[in-house]
């Protein structure tokens, strides 16, 4: 009882709010009531906002609350016809007016009622307040009373479900020739295939967000296409790669006399298998000298691949040699305009939960993250890219963190899915294609 005493009223709300989420939550066994799935990070659905107390901790069948999928959370925020069907199919048209009626009325709990409910919910009505505080259940840390999503507004919740839809609609890949090409990389584990879909989900939103930041830019294709767009107000990207780092660093500070310089070494380099040997192996010794090697190890190396343990390509195509995958203008077209776009990307060689967190707290944000793949059984992204070590249960805590929007990228894995259900994040999936025209879907894990 003195645990309960000293805390204000404020605070007890909370504690109900929690509760009672996980109380809905054990009623229902996890089950959603829209779609029947059970999943692992069910959450508490209300149909009319929570943001009326009066039927804010509801517990009856008929009243607001009820267990619901994240998904199924979030989509209705922007259309709430599923679950309002729902309710009126089980409960009828006359006890949703009265719900409805119950939900305007102003509520007047006195503390007394709201230690009453806490301890409804948690089962210690003849306990209730005992010294120790309210007692911990089984159920995982992370289940929610849908206040984040609730919380969410309702622009970026529209725009997420006209996502989802198009992406539950999509049944082949983007073809490349779909997205015009503005990285200089070819780059291993690229997301070329996916700027359609991110394009999509930008444009549907009525406010243009204030940033668009790329945390592990690579060859930052998504970043790139939302800034030529015009998709968010400025892009920001960051990567811990040297060599990378180099060439962004180059394009996006360099001097139009650098940038001239590395545009004139793509045109004349004579692409011989010595020549390509001996700029791989040179020691450059500025920034722009770097760039050029990166450029010429990512696309002489076979899948683009720059980690030390990648080879050179052998035959090219059709056996014609290196030179078939030397496109100089093409390579000077793109640079010629990145370096255009200067104004709307910045870049730095940064880690990327540093970067996310300088970002964290601004709602107008957001954010794409492609880390490496190194979770599951295969870990693809291994042998791909020099940093590939990432904690990923802090990457997930950290995204489920931030108050902007969010889209990480993943391999379908059952530990990804994990993962992501225990944050709170909506799972799709997408059709890819391997560099082997492989088709294959990965996972988009998603928030408002
Ligand atoms: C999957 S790739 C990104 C590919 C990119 N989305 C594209 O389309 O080209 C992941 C990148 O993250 C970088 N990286 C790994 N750990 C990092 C970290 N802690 N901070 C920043 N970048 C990191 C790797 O060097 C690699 O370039």
């Amino acid at each position: 009882m003195e645990a309960l005493e000293r805390i204000g009223l404020r605070d007890l709300k909370r504690m109900l709010d929690r509760e009672h989420a996980r109380y809905i939550v054990r009623k229902y066994g996890g089950r959603c009531v829209t779609c029947g799935k059970v999943t692992q990070s069910p959450q508490c659905g209300h149909l009319l906002s929570r943001y009326s107390e009066t039927t804010r901790w509801d517990t009856a069948d008929d009243g607001n609350c009820h267990c619901q999928c994240a998904s199924c959370n979030m989509r209705h925020e922007a259309d709430p016809s599923v679950y309002t069907e729902w309710y009126i199919r089980r409960n009828g048209k006359k006890a949703f007016d009265a719900l409805v009626r119950r939900h305007h009325q102003v509520a007047n709990w006195t503390r007394e009622d709201i230690l009453a409910m806490l301890a409804h919910v948690t089962g210690t009505a003849a306990t209730a307040g005992r010294k120790e505080g309210l007692p911990e259940d089984n159920l995982p840390r992370h289940v929610s009373d849908g206040q984040m999503t609730h919380a969410v507004n309702n622009d970026r919740a529209q725009a997420m479900t006209l996502l989802v839809e198009h992406l539950r609609n999509k049944k082949v890949p983007t073809h490349n020739s779909q997205v015009r090409q503005l990285s200089p990389f070819c780059y291993p584990g690229g997301k070329t295939l996916l700027v359609p879909d991110v394009l999509k989900w930008l444009t549907a939103l009525k406010t243009k967000p204030s940033l668009f930041v790329e945390p592990f830019a690579g060859g930052a294709i998504v970043g790139l296409s939302v800034a030529a767009e015009g998709l968010a107000q400025h892009v920001f990207l960051s990567e811990l790669d040297d060599d990378v780092a180099a060439v962004w660093q180059t394009i996006f500070y360099g001097k139009p006399s650098d940038v001239q310089w590395l545009c004139k070494q793509i045109l004349s380099f004579d692409v011989t298998r010595e020549n390509v040997i001996a700029v791989i192996n040179g020691n450059p010794r500025s920034t722009p000298e770097r760039a050029f090697r990166t450029i010429v190890k990512n696309r002489m190396h076979f899948g683009g691949i720059m980690s030390a343990s990648a080879g050179l390509i052998k035959n090219g195509t059709a056996g014609r040699g290196l030179k078939t995958h030397w496109f100089r203008e093409t390579l000077v077209q793109r640079i010629e305009v990145l370096h255009g776009l200067r104004d709307r990307i910045s870049f730095e060689q940064a880690d990327a939960f540093d970067v996310v967190k300088c970002f964290a707290n601004d709602p107008n944000v957001v954010f794409f993250v492609d880390p490496p793949y190194t979770i599951g059984e295969k870990k693809p992204g291994a042998l791909l890219y020099t940093h590939n070590e990432v904690d990923h249960e802090r990457l997930f805590a950290l995204m489920a963190s931030v108050h902007g929007s969010v889209m990480l990228t993943y391999n379908d894995a059952p530990e990804v899915r994990s993962l992501a259900e225990r944050h709170g994040f909506c799972i799709e999936s997408v059709p890819m294609k391997t560099n082997h025209n492989k088709i294959i879907r990965e996972l988009l894990i998603l928030k408002p």
